[in-house]
């Protein structure tokens, strides 16, 4: 069972993939009852035929006992300026679920989607002590998403003629775009690109979030594909490279930090850590995201 705790928009769009994917079993969990049940009746109806999964909604954390997987989507407000807004309220509302999680289903792999997220991804590990392994924030492959389109957008490509367009660090302002990774059509992205333009497509990505409010109250397709992605690699033990946020031992130079880095996952959760050559710029740059976060996790 694939239980997700909060039922807002995103979490609603990431139980519909998973039903009408006949992924598994998915129970949302809301404090308000009726938005839970009422996102599982519609969603109920997008089960496919002669599919064996079910979808309910309640307000009992009891219920989520024997889930395989957690997904936690909860927020206590709206941040407006940055994701750090509310880091208060959101680590204090961690600290509830994860309590929740380790009575209920201590065995579970958890995808965190809230934010700050790599404060809470950090927050919610240490809380549970459960493996570093099976705690993974979910939003440098939606940072990675945007940083390709935007490539696209920008050359008036197909996605697919993008390769290796990779963003780490934070998600937050200080996450960074790998740009010598990256090959347009073969070609290296740095050699066709000039320093300006560079900075321009890095601020286009930090600031997606707050470019797509002007349109639409939040985010919410991006994030839940790509958390699809990672439950079905999870439950299909299929496995998937990207980017997530882990707590670090050593990794990159760091510890005591949770920060988006490349992982391998397959149905134990993170089965590895991918450590890749950095350029001089990218690996300061990396340094100081770490450093930002590490600020913030002080500062609890
Ligand atoms: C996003 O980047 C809000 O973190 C969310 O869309």
């Amino acid at each position: 069972m694939i239980s997700i705790i909060g039922s807002g928009k995103v979490g609603a769009a990431i139980a519909f993939l998973c039903i009408s994917n006949s992924l598994d079993d998915v129970l949302l969990v809301n404090r308000t009852k009726s938005k839970a049940i009422g996102e599982a009746l519609d969603i109920s109806n997008a089960i496919p035929e002669n599919s064996n999964v079910s979808i309910h909604g309640t307000d009992d954390f009891s219920k989520i006992s024997g889930s395989d997987i957690v997904v936690i989507t909860a927020s206590t407000g709206i941040y407006l300026k940055n994701r750090i807004e509310m880091m208060d309220a959101q680590v204090k509302m961690i600290k509830e679920i994860a309590n929740q999680i380790k009575k209920y289903c201590p065995f579970a792999t958890v995808l965190i989607i809230s934010n700050p997220l790599d404060v809470l991804t950090f927050v919610f590990q240490k809380e549970t002590q459960l493996s570093r392994n099976k705690v993974i924030g979910i939003a440098s492959s939606l940072d990675s998403s945007r940083f390709r389109y935007l490539l696209s957008e920008k050359f008036k490509i197909k996605q697919s003629q993008i390769i290796n367009a990779l963003v780490i660090g934070e998600h937050g302002d200080s996450m960074v775009p790998v740009f010598s990774r990256v090959k347009i059509n073969e070609k290296n992205l740095l050699d066709i690109i000039n320093e300006t333009e560079k900075k321009i497509i890095s601020t286009e990505i930090q600031d997606y979030w707050k470019f797509l409010r002007i349109f639409k109250s939040r985010s919410q397709f991006g994030i839940a594909k790509n958390t699809f992605d990672v439950i079905r690699s999870i439950i299909k033990n299929d496995e998937l490279v990207i980017p997530a946020s882990i707590v670090l031992n050593g990794e990159y130079d760091e510890k005591d930090i949770s920060m988006g880095i490349p992982v391998k996952i397959n149905k134990d959760g993170v089965k590895e850590i991918i450590e890749i050559k950095l350029n001089e710029s990218e690996s300061k740059l990396l340094k100081i995201s770490a450093q930002t976060i590490r600020d913030y996790i002080k500062s609890l």
